[in-house]
């Protein structure tokens, strides 16, 4: 029968203290270690035979012990952070002996990697939180301005008297279709056209690879429609009594008369079925391009009874790229703060405001969005570098910009270099091979911008 004093008796305890994964270093009234365990041998890149006899100062500078031995009181998940990699969290307790003072031990344990995880859960909440898009007509930028018109007309394709129509969105990349369509939808549950509880389904058509699987995808399947299928519903089914939203129409294919049929009749049959099921959906179909090159005419005609185009934002006015800049600030700050629970302030040097108000941007809002994201991003200090203050200032420079200085004439890494830089990143090659490799397909950039996009986007 084991009992506790074998534990003493064969070393047992240390045996025990080794395998444990936290650092456990024991030192007497002078700091004399006296004991340290293999994980904290190992922290501090030493072997606990160097370590016994010699003082902790040593091999940790900062112990929390020496405080201890002070205070001779204990300290409860104290953090240290040394300058270069280490961070441990640490708790330190006196040792008494009878009555009297013997020395002091701690616990720790590094927590590098669980405060790299935080701070990429929070960068990910943060960054999801920033990427939402506007579901309210009164915050989106231009409702006065360049959206006047399209909102006045987006608002009747669901309330006018004559019931709600099918619609058709067109616009660039980063434009605002699908906010356009959120906002549709919300404005519908408004009026009372939709109920509360009214679906809003989103398909992308150009994510399907096959027609076979779209049209399943949308259609729904029978048992029995193919080997081992299994009854489903489609997303057209999943969307009556709401909004259906076909983003990138464009890719639609082979499927638009099924389509068609749906829409003309209000019914679908599911694939590999007879059943007839009513349907009843407000279709809203967006495109980069002209549906009525890509679409049947038939189908054409009738999602278009409202055609809502929103401009590039070339297309829109100075003051209004302003507003926009300034909506994006504001929401940064609104998320730092619910998020960190901290104040949070941000002013762009004037150069760098000018730099990314003026710049080209093919993908539009989304992109103007990003570039601001990603410069503030630049210029804040990692949230596990934040020690108690409750108030954050930063300054955006020229420097915390994606791209070139020279009043960012143009965003110098493209939507296809991204990929490029991204796929080769992935089969393991570094920045400045990365950077070579571009050149022989025609892209000169610079590994170091190379290794600062990698770093803004893969973490
Ligand atoms: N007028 C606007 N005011 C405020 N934010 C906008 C406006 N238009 C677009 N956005 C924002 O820009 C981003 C891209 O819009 P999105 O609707 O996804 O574009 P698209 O679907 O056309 O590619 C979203 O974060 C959206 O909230
Ligand atoms: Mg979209």
């Amino acid at each position: 029968m084991l009992k506790y004093e074998d534990l003493h008796e064969n070393k047992l305890f240390e045996r025990i203290l080794n395998s444990c994964n936290d650092g456990i270093n024991v030192v007497d009234k002078k700091g004399i270690l006296i004991y340290a365990n293999k994980v904290s041998a190992d922290y501090a890149n030493s072997k606990r035979e160097e370590m016994i006899g010699k003082h902790i100062s040593l091999f940790y500078p900062q112990a929390v012990v020496l405080k201890v031995l002070e205070t001779q009181t204990a300290i409860l998940d104290e953090r240290i952070h040394y300058v270069g990699q280490k961070k441990y969290v640490i708790s330190s307790y006196p040792i008494y002996i009878g009555n009297e003072f013997q020395g002091a031990y701690s616990v720790f344990q590094d927590i590098r990697e669980i405060d790299e995880l935080n701070r990429r859960i929070k960068y990910l909440e943060l960054h999801l939180a920033l990427s939402k898009t506007e579901t309210n007509i009164t915050s989106v930028i231009g409702n006065k301005g360049s959206l006047e018109d399209v909102l006045i007309k987006a608002k009747r394709t669901v309330g006018s008297l004559a019931g709600p129509r099918h619609s058709i969105i067109i616009g660039e990349s980063g434009t605002g279709k699908t906010m356009l369509a959120n906002l549709i939808y919300k404005y519908a549950i408004e009026v009372g056209v939709l109920d509360k509880k009214a679906p809003f389904i989103e398909i992308n058509c150009g994510q399907f690879t096959n027609s076979d699987i779209a049209a399943l995808e949308i259609f729904g399947s029978e048992e029995g429609a193919y080997t081992g299928s299994k009854q489903k519903k489609g997303l057209f089914e999943q969307a009556s009594g709401g909004i259906l939203f076909l983003d990138e129409a464009h890719a639609l294919e082979n499927y638009q008369t099924l389509l068609l049929k749906a829409i003309e009749s209000g019914r679908i049959r599911r694939i590999g079925g007879n059943r007839e099921i009513p349907v009843d959906v407000i279709v809203i179909a967006a495109s980069t391009k002209n549906l009525k090159e890509a679409m049947l005419p038939e189908l054409y005609q009738r999602l278009a009874q409202y055609e809502l185009y929103l401009p590039s934002l070339k297309e829109r006015s100075f003051a209004e790229k302003k507003s926009l800049f300034n909506h994006f600030v504001e929401k940064y700050i609104n998320a730092v703060e619910s998020l960190h629970g901290i104040k949070f302030k941000i002013s762009f040097d004037k150069e760098t405001k000018e730099s990314i108000l003026k710049a080209n941007y093919p993908r539009n809002i989304r992109q103007l969005r990003d570039v601001i994201n990603y410069s503030i991003d630049a210029a804040t200090p990692l949230i596990t570098d934040i020690k108690d203050e409750n108030t954050i200032s930063v300054i955006v420079d020229l420097e915390h910009l994606p791209f070139e200085k020279s009043h960012g004439k143009k965003i110098s890494i493209d939507e296809r270099a991204e990929d490029l830089i991204k796929g080769y990143y992935r089969q393991g090659y570094g920045p400045r091979r990365i950077s070579k490799k571009l050149i022989s397909v025609g892209y000169n950039i610079e590994y170091y911008r190379i290794a600062y996009y990698l770093k803004k986007h893969t973490g």
